[in-house]
């Protein structure tokens, strides 16, 4: 199945962006996935190259409870009727199940893209769609270049050096055929509560489903702390 549109094929692709962070880390003022880049939001930044994908019938965004009451003004116009806006939890995978919860039954893949990723790329976005498109899960993932260190309880010392062959970072878009996900957050369920998980993958791994790891850019960054601003500000002048 071809990656963009196939002849006659409806948009059957449904994205849930969870945006109901704190952002603490980011330090004081309004939610991180608010501020500006390079004079554009960061959220805005993050959901365009979806909004403007031809396989994408449907945007679900998940704000912190008091602005998905309310939510920022420039978010209206990004994908018109397709995107809807649902309030987040406690927890990522909170979040993150509320928004595939409101994706309507159109939507027979699932990817789920993080707010604070606001340069990923059209051909990583058409690469993990191809893969969940037939029937796997896929996640855009970077392998480690740096040496690996485990420190000890104190936290100050290297307790080891860890083997960092065939270790990968897992970014996102992460896709997923809807039945997979589902079953993922269900086989959690079963055995007594989804635990806090720091991506999907996770939830859909343990229900003994295979991941592709999908080879991302490194541009594909998570903005999250203050020097993380400071790199973004300089790949959105590119
Ligand atoms: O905290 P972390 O950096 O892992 O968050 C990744 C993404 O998940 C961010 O876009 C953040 O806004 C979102 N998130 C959420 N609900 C939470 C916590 C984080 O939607 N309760």
């Amino acid at each position: 199945m071809s990656p963009t549109s196939p002849a006659g094929s409806p948009p059957d692709v449904g994205v849930v962006v969870p945006a109901a962070g704190r952002g603490e880390r980011a330090g004081a003022g309004e939610p991180k996935q608010f501020r500006a880049i390079g004079g554009v939001p960061m959220l805005l930044r993050s959901i365009r190259p979806f909004a403007s994908h031809p396989r994408v019938a449907e945007i679900v965004v998940v704000l912190p409870a008091l602005w998905a009451r309310k939510p920022p003004a420039w978010l209206a116009g990004v994908a018109g009727g397709r995107l809807r806006v649902v309030s987040g939890g406690d927890s990522r995978t909170v979040s993150v199940l509320n928004g595939v919860a409101a994706l309507s039954p159109a939507c027979r893949v699932v990817l789920v893209h993080d707010a604070a990723r606001p340069f990923v790329s059209v051909e990583t976005i058409d690469a993990v769609i191809h893969a969940a498109s037939d029937g796997h899960g896929a996640i855009a993932a970077i392998p480690v270049s740096d040496t690996l260190k485990r420190a000890d309880a104190t936290g100050q010392l290297v307790a080891e050096t860890v083997d960092r062959a065939g270790v990968w970072r897992a970014q996102t878009p992460q896709g997923f055929p809807r039945s997979q996900i589902e079953a993922g957050y269900q086989h959690w369920r079963d055995h007594g509560a989804v635990p806090d998980v720091t991506d999907d993958a996770a939830l859909v791994e343990a229900a003994g489903f295979p991941v592709r790891l999908v080879p991302d850019r490194a541009t594909n960054i998570k903005v999250t702390t203050a020097d993380d601003f400071v790199i973004a500000e300089a790949l959105a002048g590119q």
